[in-house]
This record gives C-alpha cells, sequence and structure tokens, in this order.
C-alpha cells in the first residue's frame, strides 16, 4: 500500500542566522518543515497555513508587531528564540550559541543547550526528537541572563577585533604574527570556570594597571579598561 507523505507541521520564518541554522538543523535531522521570508513572494498564512507550530526567527524588535500583523498565527504555537524576551503566548527557546556564516555539523548543532522560559516548554516538549541539553531560566531573570551572554560572547570579540587592529599598527606585524597569543588565550578559556587569569589583573598590580591605562589616554577603550578594573577588584575585594 502506498502511505501518504506526513504533512509538514512545523514552519520557520526568517532568513537570518538562526533561520539558517536552526533550518540546517532540522534537516540533518530529516524533521520536515516549512519555511516563510518576507521574500518568499506568498503572504505567510497560505505557505504557513497547514504549520501548527511555528517559529519565528526573527529579529527580536520585529516579533510583536509580526505577530500582531498576522492574525492567522493565533492558534497556532509559536516559538521565539531569542535570549532576553519574554513574549506573552510564545513559547522561548533561546539556543546558547553564537551563530556565524559557517555551517555546523550535526554534531555540533547536537551540543547546544536550549535555554527556555521556567515553567514553560522546553525544546524536547516542542520538538521530540532533538536531544539537546536543556535548561530554565526564570522569564525575569531572562534579561540578566542574557546581559551575561553578551558580554562573554561578544565583548572579547570587539577587544580582539581592536587588538590585531592597534597591534599591526604599533608594531607593523601582521595580524597573524599574534595568532599563537590568541590560541593560548583560547587555550586558557577552553578550561571553563578553571580558566587562569594572569598578568596584573591576576597579580593585582595596581601600579603597572594603572599605567596601562593612562597610556590609552585619547583611547575609547580607556574607560572600558578602567571599568574592567574596577568591576573585577569590588568583586575580589
Ligand atoms: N545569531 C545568533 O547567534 C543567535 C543566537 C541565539 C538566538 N538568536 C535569536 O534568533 C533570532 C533571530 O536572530 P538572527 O541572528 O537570525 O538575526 P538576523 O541574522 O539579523 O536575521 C534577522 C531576520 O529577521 C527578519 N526580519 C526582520 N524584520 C522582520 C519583519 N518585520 N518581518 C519579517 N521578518 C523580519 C530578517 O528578514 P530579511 O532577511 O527579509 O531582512 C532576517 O531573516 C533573534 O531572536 C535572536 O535573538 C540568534
Amino acid at each position: 500500500m502506498r502511505q501518504t507523505r506526513a504533512q509538514p507541521s512545523y514552519g520557520l520564518v526568517g532568513s537570518g542566522q538562526a533561520a539558517r541554522h536552526f533550518g540546517r538543523y532540522l534537516r540533518l535531522r530529516r524533521i520536515p518543515f516549512k519555511r516563510w521570508t518576507r521574500r518568499s513572494g506568498v503572504p505567510a498564512e497560505k505557505a504557513l497555513a497547514d504549520c501548527g507550530t511555528i517559529l519565528l526567527l526573527i529579529k527580536d524588535d520585529a516579533l510583536a508587531p509580526f505577530i500582531k500583523a498576522h492574525p492567522f498565527l493565533k492558534g497556532k504555537r509559536l516559538v521565539h528564540f531569542s535570549g532576553s524576551l519574554t513574549v506573552p503566548g510564545v513559547v522561548g527557546l533561546h539556543p546558547l550559541v553564537s551563530f556565524a556564516p559557517k555551517r555546523l555539523s550535526l554534531k555540533d548543532y547536537e551540543r547546544i543547550a536550549f535555554i527556555s522560559e521556567t515553567g514553560g516548554p522546553s525544546l524536547q516538549d516542542i520538538f521530540p526528537r532533538l536531544k539537546n541539553p536543556s535548561y530554565g531560566v526564570l522569564p525575569r531573570m531572562k534579561p540578566y541572563y542574557h546581559a551575561l551572554c553578551v558580554m562573554a560572547g561578544n565583548f572579547p570579540v570587539l577587544l580582539w577585533r581592536k587588538f590585531f587592529r592597534e597591534f599591526s599598527r604599533v608594531t607593523g606585524a601582521p595580524a597573524s604574527a599574534a595568532k599563537p597569543y590568541l590560541d593560548s588565550v583560547l587555550a586558557n578559556l577552553g578550561r571553563g570556570p578553571s580558566a587562569v587569569l594572569s598578568g596584573p589583573f591576576a597579580r593585582r598590580d595596581a601600579g603597572t594597571i594603572r599605567r596601562n591605562a593612562a597610556a590609552l589616554k585619547g583611547d575609547s577603550y580607556q574607560p572600558v579598561y578602567r571599568a574592567f578594573a574596577r568591576a573585577e577588584f569590588r568583586r575580589t575585594k
């Protein structure tokens, strides 16, 4: 007997980093879904009519207006991936990862932890076939949780971008000369919570820290250096 193919019940809105990666993950796990983007050329209500669960993987500020502008979404189970927002009536699942343009392997996707809102559905409730680690955060703690994510994920990139630029300018060396330095820092960071701090901050060498900060006079990063010193020494006092 010929089997009829089950209709996909997942819909995915968006074509940015999160939508591309999560779509690839679903394809690798052979979980069917339909995709819609603003450029699809068909109305969302038509493209996603038969989808019971719709993932809104669009930028945070667009979530509420998008839901308001599409009444057909009422009666669907909606999911967003924002780490900081809590949207009434929408399941929040935050993939704890920094998606880059490079594609990941199935193994990499399966390692990503998903942080759901305590008391709400988890990733497994929405996708029973996905076995990623799942944890909960209280909705009121989401803004704090996300601030931590952004500090850890974005600040080092900003600091290293600054470093590579200025290193080449003041030494004349190519950025590649600093790569072993970066590798040693990354290897240390790879130890997780037991990463070792070295340098004047580890030695609490106030004189060097003062001179470093003074040397950054006129540089937009001088207040950043001083803020780190203040935050760190207040924490360990
Ligand atoms: N990127 C990450 O590493 C990451 C990690 C965890 C969670 N997230 C979350 O994932 C969600 C998507 O982020 P992203 O990084 O994928 O963003 P992104 O790469 O900037 O893509 C944003 C997407 O939103 C769409 N969009 C913007 N305004 C829209 C509107 N008014 N109507 C319909 N679509 C609209 C864009 O469509 P067009 O292409 O048509 O402009 C684009 O597809 C966010 O909630 C974010 O917090 C992202």
